[in-house]
Protein backbone atom coordinates (compact mmCIF):
# COMPACT_ATOMS: atom_id res chain seq x y z
CA UNK A 1 0.00 0.00 0.00
CA UNK A 2 1.46 3.08 -0.88
CA UNK A 3 0.88 6.41 0.51
CA UNK A 4 -1.99 7.69 -1.49
CA UNK A 5 -4.18 4.81 -0.64
CA UNK A 6 -3.16 4.95 2.63
CA UNK A 7 -4.75 8.85 2.23
CA UNK A 8 -7.87 7.58 0.50
CA UNK A 9 -8.86 5.03 2.82
CA UNK A 10 -8.58 7.44 5.62
CA UNK A 11 -10.68 9.71 3.66
CA UNK A 12 -13.44 7.05 3.73
CA UNK A 13 -12.93 6.12 7.15
CA UNK A 14 -14.18 10.00 7.99
CA UNK A 15 -16.54 9.56 5.08
CA UNK A 16 -18.36 6.14 6.64
CA UNK A 17 -17.85 7.87 10.30
CA UNK A 18 -20.22 10.65 9.20
CA UNK A 19 -22.78 8.75 7.59
CA UNK A 20 -22.81 6.42 10.92
CA UNK A 21 -23.68 9.53 13.09
CA UNK A 22 -26.02 10.84 10.82
CA UNK A 23 -28.07 7.68 10.61
CA UNK A 24 -27.66 7.41 14.13
CA UNK A 25 -28.60 10.63 14.81
CA UNK A 26 -32.09 9.94 12.82
CA UNK A 27 -32.89 7.19 15.10
CA UNK A 28 -32.40 4.63 12.46
CA UNK A 29 -31.37 1.18 14.46
CA UNK A 30 -28.33 -0.08 12.53
CA UNK A 31 -27.38 -2.99 15.31
CA UNK A 32 -29.97 -3.33 17.69
CA UNK A 33 -32.37 -4.72 15.37
CA UNK A 34 -31.65 -8.43 15.44
CA UNK A 35 -34.17 -10.59 14.21
CA UNK A 36 -32.02 -12.57 12.50
CA UNK A 37 -28.68 -13.94 13.07
CA UNK A 38 -25.70 -15.90 11.31
CA UNK A 39 -23.17 -18.12 12.98
CA UNK A 40 -19.47 -18.81 11.36
CA UNK A 41 -17.04 -21.02 13.64
CA UNK A 42 -19.25 -19.71 16.81
CA UNK A 43 -19.55 -16.40 16.53
CA UNK A 44 -23.25 -14.84 16.14
CA UNK A 45 -23.95 -11.65 13.51
CA UNK A 46 -26.78 -10.16 13.77
CA UNK A 47 -28.42 -10.05 10.18
CA UNK A 48 -30.78 -7.14 10.21
CA UNK A 49 -31.46 -5.56 6.77
CA UNK A 50 -29.82 -2.18 7.97
CA UNK A 51 -27.09 -3.44 8.94
CA UNK A 52 -26.45 -4.95 5.28
CA UNK A 53 -27.17 -1.71 3.87
CA UNK A 54 -24.32 -0.30 5.97
CA UNK A 55 -21.69 -2.93 5.30
CA UNK A 56 -22.54 -2.75 1.98
CA UNK A 57 -22.17 1.24 1.97
CA UNK A 58 -19.09 0.80 3.21
CA UNK A 59 -17.29 -1.75 1.10
CA UNK A 60 -18.24 0.36 -1.84
CA UNK A 61 -16.46 3.05 0.22
CA UNK A 62 -13.66 0.97 0.84
CA UNK A 63 -12.96 -0.39 -2.65
CA UNK A 64 -13.81 2.66 -4.54
CA UNK A 65 -11.02 5.01 -2.06
CA UNK A 66 -8.77 1.94 -2.76
CA UNK A 67 -8.87 1.77 -6.45
CA UNK A 68 -8.89 5.54 -6.61
CA UNK A 69 -6.16 5.69 -4.29
CA UNK A 70 -4.10 2.98 -6.89
CA UNK A 71 -4.56 4.25 -10.25
CA UNK A 72 -3.59 8.01 -9.14
CA UNK A 73 -0.04 6.65 -7.45
CA UNK A 74 0.30 4.81 -10.76
CA UNK A 75 -0.23 8.08 -12.54
CA UNK A 76 2.25 9.71 -10.53
CA UNK A 77 4.88 6.86 -10.51
CA UNK A 78 4.41 4.79 -14.02
CA UNK A 79 6.94 5.02 -17.05
CA UNK A 80 5.71 4.16 -19.73
CA UNK A 81 8.17 1.68 -22.11
CA UNK A 82 7.85 0.90 -25.69
CA UNK A 83 8.94 2.27 -29.62
CA UNK A 84 7.64 5.80 -30.48
CA UNK A 85 6.20 6.42 -33.41
CA UNK A 86 8.06 8.73 -35.47
CA UNK A 87 5.08 11.60 -35.39
CA UNK A 88 4.52 13.80 -32.84
CA UNK A 89 1.68 15.82 -32.80
CA UNK A 90 2.54 19.43 -31.14
CA UNK A 91 4.84 17.20 -28.67
CA UNK A 92 2.43 14.55 -27.91
CA UNK A 93 3.60 11.48 -29.16
CA UNK A 94 2.13 7.98 -30.05
CA UNK A 95 3.66 4.18 -29.04
CA UNK A 96 4.14 1.16 -31.91
CA UNK A 97 1.63 -0.72 -30.40
CA UNK A 98 0.07 -4.14 -32.05
CA UNK A 99 -3.06 -4.24 -31.93
CA UNK A 100 -4.52 -6.32 -29.60
CA UNK A 101 -5.35 -9.40 -31.23
CA UNK A 102 -8.43 -10.08 -29.10
CA UNK A 103 -10.01 -6.59 -29.72
CA UNK A 104 -9.54 -7.17 -33.37
CA UNK A 105 -10.96 -10.96 -33.09
CA UNK A 106 -13.83 -9.59 -31.34
CA UNK A 107 -14.33 -7.17 -33.99
CA UNK A 108 -14.18 -9.66 -36.51
CA UNK A 109 -16.69 -11.98 -34.37
CA UNK A 110 -19.39 -8.66 -34.33
CA UNK A 111 -18.99 -8.01 -37.81
CA UNK A 112 -19.85 -11.18 -38.77
CA UNK A 113 -22.54 -11.87 -36.30
CA UNK A 114 -23.96 -8.83 -37.11
CA UNK A 115 -24.33 -9.28 -40.75
CA UNK A 116 -25.88 -13.17 -40.07
CA UNK A 117 -28.43 -11.60 -37.61
CA UNK A 118 -29.20 -8.57 -39.70
CA UNK A 119 -29.75 -10.64 -42.79
CA UNK A 120 -30.75 -13.97 -41.53
CA UNK A 121 -30.96 -14.33 -38.02
CA UNK A 122 -33.63 -11.63 -37.03
CA UNK A 123 -36.99 -13.16 -37.02
CA UNK A 124 -38.94 -11.34 -39.97
CA UNK A 125 -41.69 -14.14 -40.12
CA UNK A 126 -41.49 -15.56 -37.04
CA UNK A 127 -44.75 -15.50 -34.40
CA UNK A 128 -46.11 -12.52 -33.32
CA UNK A 129 -48.33 -11.43 -30.86
CA UNK A 130 -49.23 -8.18 -32.83
CA UNK A 131 -49.34 -10.55 -36.34
CA UNK A 132 -51.40 -12.69 -34.67
CA UNK A 133 -53.99 -9.61 -33.47
CA UNK A 134 -53.55 -8.42 -37.22
CA UNK A 135 -54.65 -11.54 -38.67
CA UNK A 136 -57.25 -12.08 -36.39
CA UNK A 137 -58.61 -8.80 -36.96
CA UNK A 138 -58.78 -8.99 -40.93
CA UNK A 139 -60.17 -12.63 -40.88
CA UNK A 140 -63.25 -11.00 -38.58
CA UNK A 141 -63.65 -8.03 -40.68
CA UNK A 142 -64.07 -10.11 -43.81
CA UNK A 143 -66.53 -12.30 -41.89
CA UNK A 144 -68.05 -9.27 -40.78
CA UNK A 145 -68.40 -7.84 -44.20
CA UNK A 146 -69.67 -11.54 -45.79
CA UNK A 147 -72.43 -11.29 -43.04
CA UNK A 148 -73.75 -7.82 -43.42
CA UNK A 149 -73.02 -7.56 -47.63
CA UNK A 150 -76.91 -7.38 -48.72
CA UNK A 151 -78.12 -5.56 -44.87
CA UNK A 152 -80.92 -3.98 -45.39
CA UNK A 153 -81.65 0.34 -44.90
CA UNK A 154 -82.80 -0.36 -41.34
CA UNK A 155 -79.95 -2.70 -40.46
CA UNK A 156 -77.28 0.06 -41.84
CA UNK A 157 -79.17 2.95 -39.91
CA UNK A 158 -78.90 1.02 -36.37
CA UNK A 159 -75.51 -0.02 -36.69
CA UNK A 160 -74.60 3.21 -37.85
CA UNK A 161 -75.71 4.72 -34.93
CA UNK A 162 -73.75 2.56 -32.70
CA UNK A 163 -70.45 2.92 -34.77
CA UNK A 164 -71.12 6.25 -34.48
CA UNK A 165 -72.08 6.59 -30.43
CA UNK A 166 -68.04 4.86 -30.13
CA UNK A 167 -66.27 6.74 -32.44
CA UNK A 168 -67.75 9.43 -33.70
CA UNK A 169 -70.17 10.92 -30.83
CA UNK A 170 -66.82 12.51 -28.71
CA UNK A 171 -66.50 15.09 -31.30
CA UNK A 172 -69.96 15.39 -33.24
CA UNK A 173 -71.68 14.89 -30.51
CA UNK A 174 -74.25 11.67 -29.22
CA UNK A 175 -76.84 13.51 -31.42
CA UNK A 176 -74.99 14.41 -34.22
CA UNK A 177 -75.22 18.01 -34.02
CA UNK A 178 -71.19 18.77 -33.62
CA UNK A 179 -71.54 20.13 -29.98
CA UNK A 180 -71.85 23.66 -30.93
CA UNK A 181 -69.32 24.49 -33.99
CA UNK A 182 -66.86 21.62 -32.87
CA UNK A 183 -66.79 19.57 -35.47
CA UNK A 184 -69.29 19.14 -38.19
CA UNK A 185 -73.53 19.11 -37.33
CA UNK A 186 -74.94 16.38 -39.18
CA UNK A 187 -78.51 17.69 -38.59
CA UNK A 188 -78.62 20.31 -41.05
CA UNK A 189 -76.51 22.04 -43.50
CA UNK A 190 -76.49 25.77 -43.58
CA UNK A 191 -77.14 27.68 -46.38
CA UNK A 192 -74.27 30.41 -44.50
CA UNK A 193 -71.84 28.18 -44.24
CA UNK A 194 -71.98 26.84 -47.65
CA UNK A 195 -71.77 30.59 -49.14
CA UNK A 196 -68.88 31.46 -47.10
CA UNK A 197 -67.14 28.20 -48.66
CA UNK A 198 -68.20 29.28 -52.04
CA UNK A 199 -67.04 33.22 -51.02
CA UNK A 200 -63.40 32.11 -49.69
CA UNK A 201 -62.76 28.35 -50.70
CA UNK A 202 -61.45 25.88 -48.52
CA UNK A 203 -58.73 23.86 -47.77
CA UNK A 204 -59.47 21.78 -45.31
CA UNK A 205 -59.90 18.03 -46.97
CA UNK A 206 -56.09 17.86 -48.11
CA UNK A 207 -57.33 17.55 -51.31
CA UNK A 208 -54.80 18.96 -54.12
CA UNK A 209 -52.47 22.26 -52.72
CA UNK A 210 -54.96 25.10 -52.01
CA UNK A 211 -57.96 23.01 -51.92
CA UNK A 212 -60.66 24.89 -53.85
CA UNK A 213 -60.51 28.42 -54.33
CA UNK A 214 -63.12 31.06 -53.42
CA UNK A 215 -65.25 33.35 -55.51
CA UNK A 216 -66.12 31.14 -58.72
CA UNK A 217 -69.83 32.36 -58.22
CA UNK A 218 -70.72 35.83 -57.07
CA UNK A 219 -73.93 37.81 -55.38
CA UNK A 220 -77.58 36.40 -56.14
CA UNK A 221 -75.92 33.35 -58.06
CA UNK A 222 -74.00 32.02 -55.09
CA UNK A 223 -77.01 32.38 -53.07
CA UNK A 224 -79.16 30.54 -54.94
CA UNK A 225 -76.22 27.31 -55.31
CA UNK A 226 -75.51 27.90 -51.38
CA UNK A 227 -79.23 26.93 -50.89
CA UNK A 228 -80.11 24.73 -53.32
CA UNK A 229 -76.84 22.20 -51.94
CA UNK A 230 -78.00 23.09 -48.56
CA UNK A 231 -81.18 22.14 -49.05
CA UNK A 232 -79.74 18.19 -50.26
CA UNK A 233 -80.54 19.35 -54.14
CA UNK A 234 -84.02 19.63 -53.89
CA UNK A 235 -86.06 22.01 -56.02
CA UNK A 236 -84.88 23.79 -59.60
CA UNK A 237 -81.20 23.16 -60.04
CA UNK A 238 -79.61 27.24 -60.91
CA UNK A 239 -78.34 27.30 -64.05
CA UNK A 240 -74.81 28.78 -62.36
CA UNK A 241 -74.43 25.26 -60.73
CA UNK A 242 -72.96 24.24 -63.68
CA UNK A 243 -69.76 25.98 -62.79
CA UNK A 244 -69.83 23.58 -59.49
CA UNK A 245 -70.90 20.32 -61.30
CA UNK A 246 -67.07 19.82 -63.17
CA UNK A 247 -65.30 19.13 -59.83
CA UNK A 248 -68.86 17.87 -57.54
CA UNK A 249 -70.37 15.71 -60.39
CA UNK A 250 -73.88 17.03 -61.19
CA UNK A 251 -75.83 16.12 -58.25
CA UNK A 252 -73.06 17.25 -55.70
CA UNK A 253 -72.31 12.97 -55.42
CA UNK A 254 -68.71 14.23 -55.84
CA UNK A 255 -66.06 13.22 -58.58
CA UNK A 256 -62.99 10.61 -57.31
CA UNK A 257 -59.87 12.76 -56.96
CA UNK A 258 -61.39 16.17 -57.85
CA UNK A 259 -64.34 17.48 -55.89
CA UNK A 260 -65.69 15.70 -53.22
CA UNK A 261 -69.15 15.06 -52.49
CA UNK A 262 -71.37 18.18 -51.19
CA UNK A 263 -75.17 16.57 -51.91
CA UNK A 264 -74.93 15.74 -47.79
CA UNK A 265 -71.71 15.03 -46.13
CA UNK A 266 -68.73 13.64 -47.53
CA UNK A 267 -67.70 10.44 -45.78
CA UNK A 268 -65.48 8.90 -48.30
CA UNK A 269 -62.40 11.43 -48.41
CA UNK A 270 -63.33 12.48 -44.76
CA UNK A 271 -62.62 9.21 -43.11
CA UNK A 272 -59.63 8.28 -45.93
CA UNK A 273 -58.25 11.54 -45.03
CA UNK A 274 -59.36 13.56 -42.09
CA UNK A 275 -60.91 16.88 -42.42
CA UNK A 276 -59.42 20.25 -40.47
CA UNK A 277 -61.69 22.44 -38.52
CA UNK A 278 -62.00 25.70 -36.35
CA UNK A 279 -61.27 23.59 -33.09
CA UNK A 280 -58.84 20.69 -34.47
CA UNK A 281 -58.63 18.48 -36.85
CA UNK A 282 -60.38 15.08 -37.49
CA UNK A 283 -58.51 12.34 -37.59
CA UNK A 284 -57.90 9.59 -40.34
CA UNK A 285 -60.00 6.46 -39.73
CA UNK A 286 -58.89 5.16 -42.88
CA UNK A 287 -57.81 1.78 -41.52
CA UNK A 288 -60.06 1.57 -38.75
CA UNK A 289 -63.51 1.74 -40.53
CA UNK A 290 -64.54 -1.25 -43.34
CA UNK A 291 -66.36 -0.63 -46.20
CA UNK A 292 -69.76 -1.62 -44.89
CA UNK A 293 -69.01 0.55 -41.86
CA UNK A 294 -68.33 3.16 -43.83
CA UNK A 295 -72.35 3.06 -45.47
CA UNK A 296 -73.22 2.38 -42.37
CA UNK A 297 -72.39 5.40 -41.03
CA UNK A 298 -73.23 7.52 -44.38
CA UNK A 299 -76.82 5.75 -43.89
CA UNK A 300 -77.26 6.97 -40.25
CA UNK A 301 -75.66 10.23 -41.24
CA UNK A 302 -77.97 11.03 -44.12
CA UNK A 303 -80.77 10.03 -41.96
CA UNK A 304 -79.89 12.76 -39.31
CA UNK A 305 -80.41 15.70 -41.48
CA UNK A 306 -84.00 14.57 -43.55
C1 LIG B 1 -61.40 14.25 -32.91
C2 LIG B 1 -62.67 14.74 -33.27
C3 LIG B 1 -63.44 14.01 -34.33
C4 LIG B 1 -63.80 12.67 -34.39
C5 LIG B 1 -63.44 11.58 -33.40
C6 LIG B 1 -64.55 12.50 -35.58
N1 LIG B 1 -64.69 13.70 -36.23
FE1 LIG B 1 -65.64 14.00 -37.99
N2 LIG B 1 -65.07 15.95 -37.97
C7 LIG B 1 -64.34 16.56 -36.98
C8 LIG B 1 -64.05 17.94 -37.39
C9 LIG B 1 -63.26 18.95 -36.56
C10 LIG B 1 -64.64 18.12 -38.65
C11 LIG B 1 -64.60 19.36 -39.51
C12 LIG B 1 -65.68 20.27 -39.09
C13 LIG B 1 -65.66 21.56 -39.86
O1 LIG B 1 -65.70 21.52 -41.10
O2 LIG B 1 -65.59 22.59 -39.19
C14 LIG B 1 -65.28 16.86 -38.99
C15 LIG B 1 -66.00 16.65 -40.16
C16 LIG B 1 -66.64 15.47 -40.48
C17 LIG B 1 -67.44 15.25 -41.66
C18 LIG B 1 -67.78 16.31 -42.68
C19 LIG B 1 -67.22 16.02 -44.01
C20 LIG B 1 -67.71 17.06 -44.98
O3 LIG B 1 -66.91 17.87 -45.36
O4 LIG B 1 -68.90 17.04 -45.34
C21 LIG B 1 -67.87 13.95 -41.63
C22 LIG B 1 -68.73 13.24 -42.66
C23 LIG B 1 -67.34 13.36 -40.43
N3 LIG B 1 -66.61 14.30 -39.75
C24 LIG B 1 -67.59 12.07 -40.05
C25 LIG B 1 -67.04 11.48 -38.92
C26 LIG B 1 -67.25 10.10 -38.58
C27 LIG B 1 -68.10 9.13 -39.37
C28 LIG B 1 -66.56 9.88 -37.43
C29 LIG B 1 -66.42 8.57 -36.68
C30 LIG B 1 -65.97 7.44 -37.44
C31 LIG B 1 -65.90 11.12 -37.06
N4 LIG B 1 -66.25 12.06 -37.99
C32 LIG B 1 -65.11 11.28 -35.96
C33 LIG B 1 -63.90 15.99 -35.81
C34 LIG B 1 -64.01 14.64 -35.50
C1 LIG C 1 -61.97 23.13 -59.59
C2 LIG C 1 -62.83 22.21 -58.96
C3 LIG C 1 -63.93 22.77 -58.09
C4 LIG C 1 -64.95 23.62 -58.46
C5 LIG C 1 -65.20 24.22 -59.82
C6 LIG C 1 -65.76 23.80 -57.29
N1 LIG C 1 -65.24 23.11 -56.23
FE1 LIG C 1 -66.06 22.99 -54.40
N2 LIG C 1 -64.44 21.89 -53.76
C7 LIG C 1 -63.40 21.46 -54.60
C8 LIG C 1 -62.44 20.78 -53.78
C9 LIG C 1 -61.14 20.16 -54.26
C10 LIG C 1 -62.92 20.83 -52.45
C11 LIG C 1 -62.24 20.29 -51.20
C12 LIG C 1 -61.41 21.40 -50.64
C13 LIG C 1 -60.71 21.04 -49.36
O1 LIG C 1 -59.64 20.42 -49.44
O2 LIG C 1 -61.23 21.35 -48.30
C14 LIG C 1 -64.19 21.53 -52.51
C15 LIG C 1 -64.98 21.74 -51.38
C16 LIG C 1 -66.27 22.24 -51.45
C17 LIG C 1 -67.19 22.28 -50.34
C18 LIG C 1 -66.92 21.75 -48.92
C19 LIG C 1 -67.11 20.27 -48.90
C20 LIG C 1 -66.76 19.63 -47.58
O3 LIG C 1 -67.14 18.49 -47.39
O4 LIG C 1 -66.10 20.25 -46.74
C21 LIG C 1 -68.33 22.83 -50.78
C22 LIG C 1 -69.63 23.07 -49.99
C23 LIG C 1 -68.13 23.18 -52.17
N3 LIG C 1 -66.85 22.78 -52.54
C24 LIG C 1 -69.07 23.77 -52.98
C25 LIG C 1 -68.78 24.21 -54.27
C26 LIG C 1 -69.69 25.01 -55.04
C27 LIG C 1 -71.08 25.44 -54.57
C28 LIG C 1 -69.07 25.27 -56.21
C29 LIG C 1 -69.59 26.10 -57.38
C30 LIG C 1 -69.72 27.49 -57.09
C31 LIG C 1 -67.80 24.60 -56.20
N4 LIG C 1 -67.65 23.97 -54.99
C32 LIG C 1 -66.90 24.59 -57.23
C33 LIG C 1 -63.30 21.64 -55.95
C34 LIG C 1 -64.12 22.47 -56.69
Amino acid sequence: MNTVTIKFLAFSAILMTATISVVMSLDIEIFEDTTNTLTIFGIVIPLSINMLTMAGAIAIAVITSMVTGKYIHQMKTDTATGKLAEESWDGIGEYKNELPSGWAYTFLGLFIWSMWYGFIGYPINAYSQIGEYNEEVLAYNKKFEHKHKNADEETLKKMGESIFSVQCSQCHGEKGDGLSGRAEDFTQKSTESILKIINEGQNALHSFPGGMPGGMASGQDAEDIAKYVASGFKGTEPPMYAVCGGCHGANGEGVEMVGPRINGFDMKNTLAKGKKGLIGEMPAFNTLITPIQEKALTVYIQSLSN
